[in-house]
């Protein structure tokens, strides 16, 4: 198949209300998009991204008011949350109403609910009579995309369309809650929305999944956003000592380490800002992948805000973890 990239939203509504793919912009990361009502659309999702199929779908709607139609027994936290945090990257696991597939659930009688920031994206779901069922456009197992050009790399002849709106504003898959007995915030998945932001509005801490929580989600699969070089984070200077000899890649923060013997290295943010280092971190791991290097050394990152996001996703994509998905 042809994959072209383009700005026309009318022929990504147009594709998607046939039952096709398109690849679409948000603030996060790149989604790879079907009508959520259409089971057998939702299908060629897990097809085209060799997903497993008991991995649930995101719905992403076009207002939290659209969001409650397919949803039901929505706690008052939950509104309350949605009006002070969307539209953005928050992402609400809810009970759901028949009229959402159970494919895109996994089976799940609780579905993953998002309403996107991006003004684009915005504007397609206006568009559209149907909610979009979209998980990040990239190969199962594989680093996010956060340009359509990364779309088209991991997912390249696989789909018609990719809608351009240009590198992803935050650079990091939302935060996903869901809600327990009490109706208190439980986290399934750290990311755009910071648990700081989340506990500030909430005024008390919140609680976190543990690994026999229901649901699980794939977010917390270990071995996740992977790239294909072996990738390991920790103190550079000792790593550094342990791997004299190899072929070594650098991404940290702000420290270029010139000392140290690196072939490539990626500084996330050269001021030390951490939402520039989310938004520069997956396609610095895409680009450090190109190198055929032995061996990635990363610098752990201060665990605050936005930071617990990018530790998160370095830490699931160390090799150490890839037999254990
Ligand atoms: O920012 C984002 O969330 C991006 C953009 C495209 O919206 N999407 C994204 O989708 O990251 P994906 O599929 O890569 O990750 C979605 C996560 C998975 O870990 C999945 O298991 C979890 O959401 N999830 C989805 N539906 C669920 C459900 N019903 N119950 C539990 N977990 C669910
Ligand atoms: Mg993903």
């Amino acid at each position: 198949m042809n994959t072209i990239i383009g700005n026309d939203i009318n022929k990504a509504a147009d594709l998607l209300a046939q039952g096709k793919l398109v690849a679409i912009p948000t603030e996060t990361v790149y989604g790879l998009a079907a009508n959520a009502l259409n089971a057998e659309a939702v299908l060629s999702i897990f097809a085209a991204k060799q997903r497993p199929q008991f991995n649930p779908l995101i719905v992403h709607c076009h207002s939290w008011q659209a969001a409650l139609q397919y949803v039901s027994d929505v706690p008052l936290i939950a509104h309350n949350l949605a009006s002070q945090f969307t539209p953005g990257p928050l992402t609400f696991l809810l009970p759901k109403k028949n009229m959402i597939p159970d494919v895109v659930t996994a089976g799940s009688h609780l579905v993953a609910i998002r309403v996107p920031k991006h003004p684009m994206a915005i504007n397609l779901l206006s568009q559209l009579s149907f909610p979009l069922a979209a998980p990040s456009a990239n190969e199962f197992g594989y680093v996010s995309p956060t340009t359509a050009a990364h779309v088209m790399d991991s997912l390249g002849t696989k789909i018609p369309y990719i809608l351009d709106g240009g590198p992803a504003d935050i650079g990091l898959e939302s935060t996903i809650i869901g809600f327990d007995q009490n109706e208190d915030i439980v986290v399934y998945r750290v990311g755009g929305i910071t648990i700081e932001a989340i506990e500030k509005f909430i005024g008390k801490p919140i609680l976190w999944a543990t690994k026999n929580s229901k649901p699980q989600t794939s977010g917390q699969l270990l071995s996740h956003y992977a790239p294909k070089t072996n990738l390991i984070i920790g103190n550079i200077n000792e790593l550094h000592a342990l791997n004299i000899g190899q072929k070594l890649g650098l991404i940290s923060l702000s420290n270029s380490y010139e000392n140290l013997n690196f072939e490539k290295r990626f500084l996330l943010s050269p001021s030390g800002n951490l939402t520039e280092a989310a938004q520069n971190l997956f396609s610095s791991l895409r680009q450090i992948d190109k190198y055929a290097l032995d061996l990635i050394l990363v610098e752990a990152l201060p665990n605050i805000g936005i930071g617990r996001a990018i530790n998160d996703r370095l830490h699931r994509s160390q090799s150490i973890f890839k037999n254990q998905q």
